[in-house]
């Protein structure tokens, strides 16, 4: 599970209104994991960049609530870029797949869902460790 080809787009439920939308996303029926934790990215200057780490744990969905910005995926062998653009489309990451998010339009929000509290530990963040932890795996 810690290819790029397990990263997937999610079609979230869609309610529409004629003064709005709703998406609802219920753990573990939406999504493939329940969700511990959720935050959100905000305030980043327009064209800057974020991200550049993986997890060994964690399992994340990444919502563009506002704008738009990029998400490039690795896995070591393998690279794919994603533009998150609408708010009804989540990216799946699976644990183990290096992200960076770069090219956040100006007001963009990243909704993030995660599987797991925050723990420091989980965090790979420098790019040949994590290449020697999926060599060390494989
Ligand atoms: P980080 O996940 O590295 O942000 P990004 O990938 O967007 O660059 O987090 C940035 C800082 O915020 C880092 O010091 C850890 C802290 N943080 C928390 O304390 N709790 C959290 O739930 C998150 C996501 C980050």
């Amino acid at each position: 599970m810690s290819s790029v080809n397990h990263c997937k787009i999610i079609t979230l439920p869609k309610i529409d209104g004629t003064t709005g939308s709703i998406t609802p996303i219920t753990g573990g029926k939406d999504i493939p994991f329940e969700i511990a934790r959720i935050y959100y990215l905000y305030d980043v200057p327009g064209g800057e960049a974020r991200g550049g780490h993986a997890h060994k744990e964690l399992q994340q969905l990444l919502i563009s609530a506002s704008g738009s910005f990029d998400v490039i995926l690795k896995d070591g062998r393998k690279k794919r870029k994603i533009c998150l653009n609408r708010s009804y489309y989540g990216l799946y990451i699976p644990k183990l797949i290096w992200r960076e998010l770069d090219n956040f339009s100006t007001g963009a929000i990243c909704l993030v869902l995660a599987s797991l509290p925050y723990d420091e530990n989980d965090y790979i963040r420098n790019y040949k460790s994590y290449l020697n932890i999926k060599k060390a795996i494989l």
